[in-house]
């Protein structure tokens, strides 16, 4: 799974960690020839007296293939078939809150408990829990943002055999059958799901007699588990890797008529899900893997349990409430239709496509939502009724961020900052990896590199300019350190198996790892961000979560043990997925409370789980700088925005290693249409600041971040739509354009909003690329000379370094900065403009949304203004898009481009709030069909209208 070590004969983490490697760094030709200035601490790194001894099996054995875990292997001796599970109908009670009856497997008789639940807002849960267990099971809470309200079933029908229940006036039912069991969900009489119809249903209870009676043609002489682990390392030699305990369950689904299907991150792999039958099951399993290789199911840092499935006339998904280990397996096939009763003869006998999916979790309980759709945004719409939606971000964090591990000091720091000034290249955050800490103890600084960050801080904060640090799970064992001495005397750290402090390795060396889980330990890390409790903890200082998958050195696949203890006993194996998720909650909560409740954060994590959305951002880890890297930063991106995580991006330039000037352009340019945007460079990796790289590049990296600055009241609307209404930042094509097939496979292109298509560059020394211009009467522009395209659905198109290809969607508004300043600090007051283009019918709407940047003032007060403008009949209209919003500021829009205008005008007119009509200028370009209107100074907090007479 590794890709190649970065340094010939050293590992990769070693040569990560190792702070003396500068011989490996590669050749740098194009660079040096132009003659780049190289900044001044950074191409011959101080020795770390602290790096650490790493000894690490990097090697592709150091992660488990599937037929490595236990769990896996053994629901893999069920076969697909029959299921041995009866729904005892006669059980059923129905009530306000569910439908709930028994199920029995019919070897060992031991009883399931299923409940079935109408989630009001298009979403069937269902339950399976043991009736009388040995022991409880864990049950996932902190994930959902409350219990969800459900509403009553009718039973449309009960007989011996099967049971149907009726769902939003019988539009959806669920058709239960008792032998062998199984639910098919239809939708308008059509199936849609079936649930446990290839007989896959799995749950291992301790008290089963034998596996002989769960699992036919299983010899009960054989344990399922031997003394040996899956590598053949006996427990002494290896303890932790033993994994003995049989708490396993799985369900299968099948998908009708489907045949795309996507979600489940986090995988470097492509946006649609591949079929499993010729590879691994998708592993969802948090781990740190450096340097991950593409194309690969195995699980790296995060997890989102969500799948969504789309055709042309449906969308829905499937989330399975789990925080174990996951496996899932996806298989494409044809199949009839599923027989429902009283169905007409012809429905019942189509082959059609489908998805068959089987989910297989290590332990807890099946607690599985069925997201009903139909359409895409319903589905997302249902998973943030569930989950909570994006955090709404404060502005600086959407501007551009510096990166690298590490800026060394604060002389290093000042120098970076303002390089960024020299070259008028905007930024709003430089961020500090683990060695600006005294020893990787976080919440402190180096007393030597940064003596005095509150000075620091102030400085950048003169130029409207934040700082990020770290703040990793971590602890290091010094009963010096305040902080692990409080955790450890306040018992706030993870337990081993015999109930003492759990005792792993990472960048501190012997470290102890918060426990997280627990509600108090959470209350007290939050504690840590108040503004007295730690030297240079200021109000301007925000915080990046690494490590928290978690990483533990020298441990097997370098996590933390599965039989490690958290609070009430929960053994790690239960919520192992869920465990940065709960780092990221308390890192925000902290943030927040710092302010008294008034200043929204900004965290960045690098491990997730469902929910993740509600605290901040996640990137993608530690990709490299390598072409590969660069195309599937953008399936993992779009995976990760349709799973509710739109704040999400890539290392800008690729982590590991060092990019070549072309790629770093190339990067730069997709990157700064991504919706974090951050570069960053590992250890001993050569500088990577944007002038770096030889003044033609330098002045392309410059435009790429200029053009994200212009588009900031873009980002910032879509944000907002985010936060409010769900709807994905970045989205793939079939979101967008949900009746066309031919873009459902399509990864190389995608959207920003519903208004601009992105087309990155992927690979090197392209002079043109294939596009598609979807959509069926759809018009496009090119978002920079506002030309229409073409009407071709498919167009190879020229490309040159100075740009990757965007497109403005014909019918769409966007709005923008005139101009770009230092930061986005600088560009509060900074007029806007609005480039409209039109459709074929002349018309056009879009959305301004404005606030103070910063605060929560426009949850708690309706502070903000939210406008609709709306091109009709040659008149562009600037109304309110929400009546609650109070106006904040005046906000000036200086000039409208109207892109695909057909005619020059005789005058255009502006008319504020229904007065009287004032001329103003205007240009016309034929060719280009482009009217500009310029020299307004309209404040958009008003309402106005500006009238385009014909000539
Ligand atoms: C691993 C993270 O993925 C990377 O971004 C960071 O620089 C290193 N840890 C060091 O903190």
């Amino acid at each position: 799974m590794e890709g190649p070590a970065p340094c010939p004969g050293s590992t990769n983490k070693e040569a990560a960690a190792s702070s003396e490697n500068s011989s490996c760094q590669s050749p740098r030709a194009a660079m040096s020839a132009a003659g780049a200035p190289h900044a001044t601490s950074g191409n011959n790194p101080v020795k770390s007296p602290e790096a650490p001894h790493r000894v690490l099996i990097e090697s592709a054995s150091k992660f488990r293939t599937c037929r490595q875990i236990g769990f896996y292997r053994r629901q893999k001796q069920l076969p697909p078939g029959q299921s041995s599970y009866v729904a005892q109908l006669d059980t059923l009670q129905v009530d306000e809150t569910c439908a709930s009856l028994q199920i029995i497997h019919q070897g060992t008789k031991v009883p399931l408990n299923l409940q079935i639940i109408a989630v009001i807002g298009g979403i069937i849960r269902l339950k399976i829990n043991d009736v009388s267990p040995s022991k409880k099971r864990y049950e996932v809470s902190d994930v959902l943002v409350k219990e969800p309200a459900s509403e009553r079933f009718t039973v449309a029908e009960q007989e011996l055999s099967s049971l149907t229940l009726e769902y939003q006036q019988g539009l959806y039912k669920l058709h239960v059958t008792a032998q062998p069991f199984s639910i098919t969900v239809t939708h308008e009489e059509k199936p849609l799901v079936s649930v446990n119809s290839e007989g896959l249903l799995y749950f291992e209870d301790l008290v089963s007699p034998s596996p002989e009676s769960v699992i036919p043609g299983i010899n009960a002489d054989e344990p399922l588990d031997s003394a040996k682990d899956d590598f053949g390392h006996c427990e002494k030699e290896l303890q932790d890797f033993l994994d003995s305990k049989t708490t396993s369950v799985g369900l299968d689904f099948s998908l009708h008529g489907f045949e795309h299907v996507y979600g489940i991150p986090e995988h470097a792999d492509h946006h649609r899900l591949q079929d499993c039958r010729e590879s691994d099951a998708y592993r969802l399993y948090n781990l740190d893997v450096f340097g991950y290789g593409v194309h690969s199911k195995m699980g790296i840092y995060g997890t989102v349990p969500l799948l969504l499935a789309h055709k042309a006339s449906y969308t829905c998904g499937v989330f399975w409430h789990n925080a174990s280990e996951t496996m899932v397996e996806v298989n494409y096939k044809a199949s009839l239709q599923p027989e429902i009763k009283d169905a007409p003869v012809s429905r019942k006998k189509k082959a059609v496509p489908q998805v068959d999916l089987r989910w297989m979790s290590e332990s807890g309980i099946v607690d599985v939502f069925l997201l009903l759709g139909p359409s895409p945004q319903d589905v997302f719409n249902q998973y943030a009724q569930l989950t909570g939606t994006q955090a709404f971000p404060p502005r600086f964090s959407l501007g551009y961020h510096q990166c690298r591990w590490n800026y060394e000091d604060e002389a290093d720091v000042e120098a970076v900052d303002s390089g960024f000034d020299e070259h008028l290249i905007p930024y709003d955050v430089i961020w500090l990896d683990i060695e600006h800490t005294d020893g990787k103890r976080y919440f402190t600084w180096d007393p030597d590199k940064f003596p005095d960050p509150v000075q620091m801080q102030e400085k950048l904060e003169k130029k409207k300019r934040k700082l990020v640090v770290i703040s990793d799970p971590h602890i290091k064992i010094d009963p010096n350190y305040m902080l692990y001495a409080e955790a450890k005397q306040k018992g706030f750290f993870v337990k081993d198996r015999e109930g003492g402090d759990y005792v792993g390795r990472c960048w501190p060396g012997s470290s102890c790892y918060l426990d997280f889980t627990n509600p108090e330990v959470r209350d007290w890390y939050s504690s840590q961000f108040a503004l007295n409790a730690h030297k240079g903890y200021t109000d301007t200082l925000f915080i990046w979560n690494d490590m928290n998958e978690p990483a533990v050195f020298e441990s097997p696949e370098g996590t933390m043990p599965k039989h490690a203890v958290h609070h009430q006993s929960w053994e790690h194996r239960d919520l192992h997925n869920l465990y940065g998720f709960y780092q990221q909650m308390a890192t925000s909560e902290g943030l927040i409370r710092r302010s008294g409740g008034q200043e929204r954060p900004f965290v960045l994590t690098r491990s997730f789980f469902a929910g993740s959305q509600r605290y901040g951002a996640v990137w993608t880890g530690d990709n490299k700088a390598e072409w590969d890297y660069l195309k599937i930063s953008i399936p993992m991106l779009v995976t990760l925005s349709v799973t509710g995580i739109s704040f999400c991006g890539a290392d800008v330039g690729g982590f590991v290693g060092n990019p070549e000037p072309e790629l770093l352009v190339r990067w730069y340019q997709a990157g700064s249409f991504q919706p974090f945007f951050r570069g960053h460079a590992v250890r001993d990796s050569q500088r990577r600041e944007p002038w770096l790289f030889g003044e033609n590049n330098t002045f392309l990296i410059k435009k790429a971040i200029e053009e994200r600055y212009t588009l900031l009241p873009y980002w910032y609307l879509l944000f907002y739509r985010a936060h409010v209404s769900a709807e994905p930042v970045m989205r793939p094509l079939w979101v967008e354009f949900p009746k066309n097939p031919e873009v459902f496979g399509v990864e190389n292109q995608y959207m920003i909003g519903n208004a601009l298509m992105v087309v990155p560059v992927l690979e090197s020394g392209v002079s043109s690329l294939d596009v598609l211009y979807p959509g069926s009467g759809e018009l496009w522009y090119n978002f920079r000379t506002h030309e229409r395209i073409a009407r071709q659905h498919k167009q190879k198109v020229r490309v040159t370094l100075d740009e990757i290809p965007v497109y403005q969607r014909g019918g769409t508004i966007v709005p923008m900065h005139t101009t770009v300043g230092k930061s986005t600090g600088w560009m509060e007051d900074t007029p806007y403009e609005l480039h409209v283009a039109l459709d074929s019918k002349g018309s056009a709407s879009g959305e301004l949304y404005i606030d103070d940047g910063h605060s929560f003032q426009y949850a708690q007060e309706c502070m903000f203004t939210f406008r609709r403008f709306t091109l009709q009949k040659n008149v562009l209209s600037c109304r309110s898009a929400d009546n609650t919003g109070q106006v904040t500021a005046e906000s000036i829009l200086k000039k409208v481009l109207f892109m695909g205008f057909k005619n020059r005008p005789s005058e255009v007119n502006v008319i504020i709030a229904g007065k009287e009509k004032t001329s103003v200028d205007f240009t016309y370009n034929h060719k280009l069909c482009l009217l500009t209107v310029e020299n307004l100074s309209l404040d958009v907090s008003n309402d106005w209208e500006i009238h385009i007479a014909k000539s």
